[in-house]
């Protein structure tokens, strides 16, 4: 994807760990030290300007929110440009959440991407709208994707849609492949961990809210990046005899928080090596005012502390895969995919092949009316990728799935891989129809009666599974 150099500084990924058999190669700002923890402070200076701005915003927060500026309805790139002309530095100055807050001009689709006959992907209508307005659509109920960076960038092969990125030859095994060894990874899943991560997580005091363009948003992922590294400092020495590379990458984006990347890389993996990738996303959202309480303990926190927990314990067995394993921890999913999307974008620009692909979001919560099931969703997923994972729940966990659909528009992060062809599955705490309503509110506690960390257990499980079973 293009950037205008003004803005290049912002794709710069900082590398905090890096336990390492030989030197990394491809980010000019990282360093790497064998057996060693590094916290690199590149931070721009840029940034620390964007703060501040954002910060007094966060104080007549409220009166932003209220105060919308006008609304662009445009249906195409073509009627973009002859409102703004065709020179997209203005967009660029103007869509910048970190400068503009509620008041920035964001991208916003509303619906999946149509397709003609031919196969081809039409142009998704878009509409111009403020990051606030977009907020409060959001707060009724609407399911929405921020494209702003992606339908700028046409070029970026996001859209419109390349197969030829995707591996469609991919096929995944219908029986269990590594069964002993799945299972003796399950003794090392620690709930007491699991519970220390989300009491401090969801602790209002440090983290109000995980709103993606605040403070707050913002150092949850810097305080979640810290406590990876902790875990990767503590028992990822193993990785250091040569066996393969793990980094710890805290992603920046064009807004407050950042993504938090973890990839384990065995040694004698290729650059073409086709990438495992197990995400939830690490910003939680109040739907009545993004700067109100947002605790998200259950969306998404138990989705964060579910991967998190399955690369500890991946770490604490020694595991080594076989062929790239990603941890993935989304900035700004509530905001339409923003992180998620920003990140398949460059995955996409640089050809990397992706085996496939699991979300959770929202897996914490156990419905007491409902006899306990696996939700497993159907919309934007890849049917096979679908399969092996129903596979993986028959034969790992203690209770069954059901198979079912998001209405409307309402989708995850596993939707930007879909989006861009590779294969994704995802999962969630129960049937949708079933699902916590206190999600968006801040009685998204880990507090409630019927949050269970028993059930999240099983989500983790699940993920060492996928982790095991696709790269062992
Ligand atoms: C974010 O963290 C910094 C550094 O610890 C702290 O000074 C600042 O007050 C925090 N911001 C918020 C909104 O909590
Ligand atoms: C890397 O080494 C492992 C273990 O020796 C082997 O199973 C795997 O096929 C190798 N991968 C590649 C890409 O050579
Ligand atoms: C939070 O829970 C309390 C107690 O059950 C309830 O009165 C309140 O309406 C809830 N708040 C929201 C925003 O759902």
């Amino acid at each position: 994807m293009f950037w205008p150099k003004a803005y290049t500084w912002t794709r710069l990924t900082l590398v905090l760990v890096t336990l390492s058999a030989f030197q990394l190669t491809n980010a000019s700002d990282s360093h790497a030290y064998d057996g060693q923890v590094i916290l690199a402070d590149s931070t721009p200076a840029e940034t620390e300007t964007a703060t501040t701005t954002i910060s007094s915003d966060l104080n007549n927060n409220e009166e932003q929110f209220d105060t919308l500026i006008t609304y662009w309805p445009v249906e195409s790139q073509a009627i973009y440009e002859q409102a703004f002309g065709p020179d997209s530095e203005w967009m660029f100055r103007d869509s910048d959440l970190r400068t503009h807050g509620l008041n920035a001009i964001r991208a916003v689709q509303f619906e999946s991407a149509s397709y003609d006959e031919e196969g081809a992907q039409e142009t998704p209508q878009v509409q111009w709208m403020t990051e606030g307005e977009k907020l409060k659509l959001k707060a009724e109920g609407t399911s929405l994707l921020d494209v702003t960076e992606n339908f700028l960038h046409p070029s970026s092969s996001l859209f419109p849609h390349t197969p030829s990125n995707t591996p469609t030859a991919l096929t995944y095994p219908s029986t269990p492949r590594s069964r002993p060894l799945v299972l003796s990874i399950f003794p090392h899943i620690s709930s007491a961990e699991q519970k220390s991560f989300m009491t401090t997580f969801t602790d209002p005091s440090l983290f109000y809210t995980r709103y993606y363009n605040s403070e707050w948003g913002r150092n949850s992922s810097i305080w979640l990046s810290k406590r990876i590294a902790g875990y990767v400092e503590e028992l990822g020495g193993y990785a250091g005899e040569g066996k393969m590379k793990i980094e710890v990458v805290r992603w920046g984006h064009r807004w407050l928080q950042d993504s938090v990347v973890v990839r384990l890389t065995p040694f004698n993996a290729s650059s073409t090596d086709p990438i495992t990738v197990i995400g939830a996303h690490c910003d939680s959202i109040n739907r009545e005012d993004p700067f109100f309480a947002a605790p998200g303990a259950d969306d998404d926190g138990s989705g964060t502390v579910t991967i998190l927990e399955s690369l500890r314990a991946l770490l604490s067995a020694k595991y080594v895969p076989k062929s790239p394993l990603e941890f993935h921890f989304y900035a700004a999913e509530e905001g339409g995919l923003l992180g998620s999307l920003a990140i398949v974008a460059e995955y996409v620009k640089q050809g990397k092949v992706i085996k496939g692909m699991q979300q959770f979001d929202g897996v914490g919560w156990l419905n007491p009316t409902v006899p306990p099931r696996i939700g497993v969703i159907l919309d934007h997923v890849d049917t096979a990728l679908t399969d092996f994972q129903c596979m993986l729940i028959d034969e790992y966990l203690d209770i069954p799935y059901i198979k079912n659909h998001y209405p409307g528009r309402a989708s995850s992060d596993h939707e930007s891989w879909s989006r861009a062809g590779y294969k994704a599955c995802h999962v969630m705490e129960s049937a949708f129809k079933d699902v916590n309503q206190n999600m968006h509110t801040p009685n998204d506690t880990i507090y409630l009666r019927d949050y269970s960390f028993e059930h999240l257990e099983r989500f983790t499980k699940l993920a060492i599974a996928f982790a095991v079973e696709m790269t062992s």
